[in-house]
């Protein structure tokens, strides 16, 4: 990365500044593997962004998270009472950020900084506030402002837009691979959080730089 390039940051939200594991919690409370039962949600919610975003039919992303509820519950032939599905989908606005966020966060306030996510206007407003991030960001851009996902390159033109600089100046930060290969394709300098330490995935689209946890993110960008 050429030094001094990089005026503002953007970050991906579910997976690389919030633990979505947080979710697994209240999981435990109506299914006997919670961690199962988390995974085949989080990998439903992401499937119909893809499939909605391709089809056309777009629907924001608390409906999305619903729907891949239902979906999920039954695949586990699970009853859910009401009060248990509103508990299953407020997890969402309660789900605590990396510890390694809270630390290095104010080390970045020399960046213009921004989220830019899937997640819906009141989803990301209620998260940010509970996690305490609310402060840390200059703008929240939702992926509802494009009535598509990501990885659709009109999701990626909401920062450059929203933040007043080129996308060249902007570095991206996922910890989603396929967000990765999304913001590479849009033309962003990206910068892959890749936490689980797994293989990037074959679509011929490199991250500029990978780190393994936030707190190499700086040392990162002063190289
Ligand atoms: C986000 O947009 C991809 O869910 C991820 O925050």
């Amino acid at each position: 990365m050429e030094h001094g390039a990089v005026r503002g940051i953007a970050f991906d939200l579910y997976g690389t500044l919030i633990d979505v594991n947080g979710v697994q919690e209240a999981c435990g409370t109506v299914a006997q593997d919670p961690a199962a039962f988390t995974s085949l949600w989080r990998q439903k919610q992401l499937e119909y962004t893809f499939l909605r975003g391709l089809m056309g039919r777009y629907e924001d992303f608390w409906q999305v998270t619903e729907a891949s509820l239902r979906y999920t519950l039954k695949r586990f032939s699970l009853q859910a009472t009401e009060r248990d599905r509103r508990r299953l989908m407020e997890a969402w606005l309660h789900l605590p950020p990396f510890p390694d966020v809270m630390a290095t966060l104010p080390k970045l306030q020399g960046y213009a900084l921004a989220v830019l996510s899937n997640g819906s206007p009141p989803m990301l407003e209620g998260v940010l506030a509970n996690s305490g991030l609310t402060p840390s960001f200059r703008w929240v851009l939702s992926a509802d402002a494009a009535k598509i996902y990501k990885p659709s390159p009109k999701v990626y033109a909401l920062g450059p837009e929203g933040m007043g600089l080129p996308k060249e100046a902007i570095l991206f930060v996922s910890s989603n691979a396929f967000d990765v290969a999304g913001a590479k394709a849009f033309g962003f300098p990206v910068c892959w959080l890749n936490r689980a330490g797994v293989p990037l995935d074959e679509l011929g689209l490199e991250p500029d730089m990978m780190v393994r946890s936030f707190g190499e993110l700086l040392p990162a960008l002063e190289r």
